[in-house]
């Protein structure tokens, strides 16, 4: 019976590219859709970008454009990283799209209208508000001092320095990252989801223990109906009630009835799993609700260690309380790390560069292969690990399985015009002893056991190759009188790689194809493997279907990237610039000091001074200034007239003996003073302002 599956990937936040993090869970998705569509399942694989929130609109801010036009930049570059690691997904969408919108309101309204009783409150709670920005402030745009260990410059939540865990109120001299003011306690209305509800506790604990997840991960989430962390530190029992608004300005979907209120970018974002799968039925004109109605129809979702509560309880109870179908199942997959490195920050990414790997030239299926090797369907950490990479790589994929085709593929176009022979019974023998593995390779496929499959496929690869060490088609190929044995042998590992092929083809796709296309066969399956190769098919010439791994490859893949390397080599020992940094400052200290940009109107020698220039600044405020400046030494005045610089603009005025210096404008230069390094002016980048402040 043909299975009908719905599956997905996260959905990864529109913040930036995707690091090879991202890639693993798609590849690990990828395998098992591509297996699931060879069994004659029908798949709709989706994913989209995760758009909402308040980091993503504060980063928008930051660079000049809308938050529309930030995540759509991100989503520009998707392609080549899909596309390059084979990834097959029917359809990339966007929680930003209108089905999203549509559903999410949709599904929030079935919520807070379930006829047993609503799923939402409505409670007043304080916050803390940034005055200057005007608007609430998420935790970590909350920073202050430690309230245990005294360390300056910590996150509203807990504390890197001494690992407290606090409310943001609990932060000593509390400031707002983004604009440095003193944030105020400010009221508001906010909505909650009952998950403290007894009809949702009995619900989510049947949902979660009944079996159907990862054993492991099914543990963790036993702990969270008995105990659960507050914000200040301290542990109440049992599941709290979940916030699911954020005030305006918000990047994110409105609430219905709720003027200014926004959903919490987390209620929205697996309703994006919907949204996507809907864009998709109707670009294929399909109807959603008669898809979704379908009984039979089974949704899992594949995910990342760090997100199970999302996906197992908020998701879930959503779902089921709003009336609609829940998951079949949610996959937790551990994190890649890298050569044994931290692991891959959310914006940052480390070590390999899923691009750079791609433009290197290294073959795709050598990555997939890899992390195929490696993976379980445990939630458990994997390490890529360059030489273990290469030694799969070269010493299995390449030197077990690709080598018996080119073994044997010569001989058969050389020798018989491309046409196989018969099988003889050590040969049938053979054959069936790796079809008899069939079941049991499908098997680990779909419990998303890819390491043992992999190590199953070249257990079997050993036996073909056994078989050739044992029958030497090349010493064969020099007997006239066993030209029907070669013929024969050279015929039997033709058929092994075959079947091979199909075993590793959800994750060699490509390379799949191209055997079918040498092997003059049509798209492999796993419920057309019984089909065999008559004796007299014609298979086509023989070309190298995968190179080896070069060493090369992966020292230019790790080196860091040439600027990186040549601040590296430059980097000198002695005080930079002369002199030791000076002691850290807090944001606030550093606030105090308005810098502003300023044009030089006018530029002179002062008489009876080497050293003095006298300036004439404008800085927008409606009047000049008049600046002394010692930067004679290293300027004609006519060099600077007209030119934007940097001055600090609240610095008491002072006087001097050739008059009142209304400010300080700011220049460069090496701690000893000495002339000959020079003094250098600063200048802004062009688009600057006269009255800009500079942060
Ligand atoms: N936007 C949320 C998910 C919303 S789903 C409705 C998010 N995005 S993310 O970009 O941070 O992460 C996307 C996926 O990548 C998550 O499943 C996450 O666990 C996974 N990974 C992030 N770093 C990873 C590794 N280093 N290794 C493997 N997967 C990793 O979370
Ligand atoms: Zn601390």
């Amino acid at each position: 019976m043909p299975r009908q599956l719905f599956v997905t990937t996260a959905l990864p936040y529109a913040n930036g590219n995707f690091h090879v993090g991202h890639i693993m869970e798609y590849i690990q998705a990828d395998i098992w859709v591509r297996y699931q569509r060879m069994m004659d399942h029908a798949v709709d694989f989706v994913c989209a970008d995760d758009t909402h929130g308040a980091p993503i609109m504060i980063a928008a801010e930051k660079a000049g454009i809308t938050p529309q036009q930030f995540v759509a930049n991100i989503a520009a570059g998707r392609k080549p990283y899909l596309d390059g690691f084979h990834i097959s997904f029917d359809n990339w969408h966007s929680t930003d799209g209108p089905e999203n919108h549509e559903l999410a309101r949709q599904i929030y309204r079935d919520l807070r209208d379930n006829p047993d009783g609503s799923l939402i409150d409505v409670r007043t709670i304080e916050q803390f508000f940034d005055p200057k920005k005007n608007m609430f402030l998420p935790d970590r745009f909350i920073k202050g001092e430690c309230p245990k260990c005294n360390a300056k410059d910590q996150y509203g939540d807990n504390c890197e320095n001494c690992g407290a865990v606090y409310a943001p109120t609990d932060l000593i001299n509390a400031y707002s990252a983004l604009s440095g003011a003193k944030p105020e306690l400010k009221s508001s209305e906010h909505f909650f989801f009952k998950l403290s509800d007894p009809r949702c506790v009995a619900f989510l604990e049947a949902w979660t223990q009944d079996g159907k997840l990862q054993p492991e991960v099914a543990n963790k989430i036993k702990e969270w109906f008995t105990l659960r962390t507050n914000p200040d530190g301290s542990t109440s029992e049992g599941l709290g009630d979940w916030d699911i608004s954020r005030d305006a300005p918000y990047f994110g979907i409105e609430i219905p009835d709720a003027p200014g209120k926004y959903f919490y970018v987390w209620l929205d974002a697996p309703i994006g799993y919907l949204a996507s799968l809907k864009n998709l039925l109707e670009k294929r004109g399909q109807d959603y609700d008669a898809y979704m109605a379908n009984p039979a129809l089974e949704q899992y979702h594949f995910i990342g260690k760090d997100i199970v509560t999302f996906h197992t309880l908020f998701w879930p109870a959503t779902l089921h309380f709003s009336g609609r179908k829940t998951p079949n199942n949610v996959f937790v997959h551990g994190f890649l790390t890298v050569n044994n490195g931290e692991k891959m920050s959310k914006s940052r990414g480390t070590g390999l560069d899923p691009l750079k790997y791609l433009r290197l030239g290294m073959n795709p299926e050598w990555l997939r292969y890899y992390l195929a090797a490696k993976l379980s369907a445990r939630n458990e950490d994997i390490d890529f690990n360059a030489d273990d990479f290469m030694a799969r790589v070269n010493s299995d994929l390449i030197g077990k399985y690709v080598n018996i085709a080119s073994r044997a593929a010569g001989f058969i176009a050389k020798r018989f015009d491309g046409k196989l022979g018969h099988v003889s019974e050590d040969g049938a023998a053979l054959l069936l002893q790796l079809r008899n593995e069939r079941v049991n390779i499908e098997q680990l496929y779909e419990t998303r056991e890819y390491a043992k499959a992999m190590k199953e496929t070249m257990l079997l690869a050993d036996r073909v190759n056994a078989y050739v060490d044992a029958n030497k088609p090349w010493d064969l190929a020099k007997k006239p009188e066993q030209e029907t044995r070669l013929q024969d042998v050279c015929t039997v590992c033709i058929k092994a790689f075959r079947i091979l092929t199909c075993y590793l083809k959800p994750v060699l796709p490509t390379l799949a194809e191209q055997v079918e296309h040498f092997l003059k066969i049509g798209p492999m399956s796993f419920a057309n493997l019984q089909e065999p190769l008559a004796a007299g098919h014609v298979i086509g010439t023989y070309q190298h279907l995968m190179q080896r791994v070069d060493a090369h490859q992966l020292d230019a893949l790790f080196e860091p990237p040439e600027p990186v390397k040549q601040a590296q080599d430059a980097i000198k020992t002695e005080a930079p610039g002369g002199e030791d940094m000076a002691p850290t400052i807090g944001i606030d200290d550093f606030a105090k000091v308005d810098l502003r940009i300023a044009k030089i109107i006018n530029c002179e020698a002062v008489e009876g001074s080497t050293k003095l220039l006298r300036l004439t600044l404008d800085a927008g405020e409606g009047r000049l200034r008049n600046v002394f400046s010692g930067i004679a030494s290293s300027y004609q005045p006519a060099q600077l007239v007209g030119k934007l610089t940097v001055m600090v603009a609240n610095l008491e005025p002072r006087k001097m003996k050739f008059g009142i210096s209304e400010g300080m404008v700011l220049a460069a230069s090496h701690a000893d003073g000495k002339t000959d390094s020079g003094i250098y002016v600063l200048e802004p980048v062009a688009g600057a302002l006269p009255g800009m402040r500079v942060h």
